[in-house]
């Protein structure tokens, strides 16, 4: 089994990687000529736990390969999968095909044979028809192509083994043929009895998008939620807790905090909103969830501003995390580009720490203070702020970061601390959705503390 894969981004890379541990010899190629050749020398391009180690392996097992010349091994390949970014068009959210519809006339112009062009990018209903067109259109007389659609579910931070376990692989094609030829593929997640969906190719492309929007729509019910919890003096931990025991609910994706960010829940949610008025079959749910979202990074900065008492003008402030999440350098619709440039806006100076995503947000980001050690972020601190939920912030010597502040305020938008413990350290301590907001703000508002 040969399979090529086009495009070396997230999915492409993991799933290359992935497939060759399956003990597939797989090509990945990309036309960025830096790019292959770090990935030759096993510089890994991403932050991705696991990767590099894999990647390396299979290197050397002789099993992945790495290029920029797409000719040779589409020729010998049994399946080529397309996995080149899908970014939101600037003119109206619509996911940009442009990079899908020239791998496809590509992949065309050079197959040989039987093969399975499969679309692994998160692409809009009706793009693996389009990609049906563009390949009968283009390919050598004596090739037969099949199309199928095969989207990833893999989350960053935590790619290989979601790829390696996952809860389930949907193949969408017309063609016995190629389901057949995509099975084999997968045929080592048969010993986990992975469950296969194998349905057309529009309900494969809608499944990805329904997936991640009822994600992000979870995401944002319980955001929401918090807010009421705030309102109420409840704890939204508990509501989450309690909900997600009902097997119809279920306990992931309740955590409440600044909002979704990342490269897929936005542009996906985004996205679908398009195709549905595209379609005219209004997403009016995942319209206000869009809303919502953008709206919650940016009261995630008032709410910093009030904990400081209503003004930040001359304030220092501390933030611990830039990375839309733990374990990626990737800040793409990350909370903190909202929730920096806003607190910056209103006056503050930042002083900031990632492990992993500085650079990345010093990209998109102007006038920030980086530290190379989080507890430097306090130093003489009006307020230190918890954006990610880094496993090193989770254990840091709160005790020591209050004696370096100068006013012991805490803003913890992951809920990562107690705050009982934090008021013993003389913390003005603010979370997301729980009592203990504010004892102040309690006494104020007569509401009763619950334990
Ligand atoms: C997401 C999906 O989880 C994957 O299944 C999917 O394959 C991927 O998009 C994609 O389409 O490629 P990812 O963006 O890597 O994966 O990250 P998630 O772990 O899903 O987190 C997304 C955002 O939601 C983060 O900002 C995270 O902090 C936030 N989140 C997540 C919460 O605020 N609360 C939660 O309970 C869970």
């Amino acid at each position: 089994m040969r399979l090529t894969m086009v495009g070396t981004g997230y999915v492409g890379l993991v799933s290359g990687t992935c497939f060759a541990e399956f003990g597939i010899d797989v090509t990945c190629v990309d036309k960025i000529e830096d790019k292959i050749t770090r990935l030759k020398k096993g510089e890994i391009p991403i932050f991705e736990p696991g990767l590099e180690d894999l990647v390396a392996k299979q290197v050397k097992a002789g099993r992945l390969h790495f290029t920029t010349d797409l000719a040779d091994s589409v020729k010998n390949a049994d399946a080529v999968f397309i996995a080149v970014g899908t970014p939101p068009r600037e003119s109206d959210g619509h996911a940009d095909l442009k990079y899908v519809h020239a791998a496809a006339k590509e992949i065309a112009e050079l197959a040989e044979g039987y093969t399975v062009v499969v679309t692994k990018s998160t692409v809009p209903v009706g793009t693996a028809r389009e990609v049906e067109a563009i390949i009968a259109k283009h390919k050598k007389p004596d090739a037969i192509i099949d199309v199928c659609s095969n989207p990833e579910f893999l989350r960053e931070g935590a790619a290989v083994n979601d790829f390696m376990r996952p809860d389930r692989v949907v193949i969408g094609t017309d063609s016995d043929r190629a389901a057949a030829v995509l099975k084999e593929v997968y045929r080592p997640l048969y010993i986990n009895e992975t469950p296969m969906v194998i349905t057309t190719p529009e309900t494969s492309e809608i499944i990805k998008y329904a997936a991640n929007a009822f994600l992000a729509t979870k995401i944002t019910f319980i955001n929401e939620i918090a807010n009421l919890c705030e309102a109420s003096g409840a704890n939204v931990q508990h509501v989450a807790k309690a909900i997600g025991l009902d097997g119809r609910i279920g306990s992931k994706f309740l955590h409440a905090g600044p909002g979704y960010g990342g490269s897929c829940f936005p542009k996906d949610t985004l996205a679908l909103t398009q195709t549905g008025q595209l379609l005219n079959a209004p997403q009016t749910i995942v319209e206000a969830v869009v809303e919502a979202n953008k709206n919650r990074q940016i009261q995630m900065a008032e709410r910093v501003i009030a904990a400081c008492g209503g003004s930040v003008k001359g304030m220092k402030i501390g933030v611990l995390g830039v990375a839309f999440k733990p374990n990626t350098d990737d800040v793409r619709d990350a909370p903190a580009l909202t929730i920096i440039p806003l607190l910056q806006e209103a006056g503050a100076h930042v002083i900031a720490h990632d492990p992993e995503a500085q650079e990345e947000a010093d990209k998109h980001l102007k006038n920030v203070t980086w530290v190379e050690n989080p507890y430097d972020v306090s130093s003489d601190a009006d307020a230190v702020v918890i954006v990610t939920e880094w496993n090193e912030y989770r254990g840091l010597n709160m005790a020591k970061i209050a004696d370096q502040m100068k006013v012991k305020r805490l803003v913890d938008m992951r809920n990562i601390y107690k705050p009982d413990l934090m008021r013993e350290l003389g913390f003005h301590y603010v979370s997301i959705g729980r009592p203990d907001v504010d004892a102040q703000d309690q006494t104020q508002g007569g509401l009763k503390k619950v334990s």
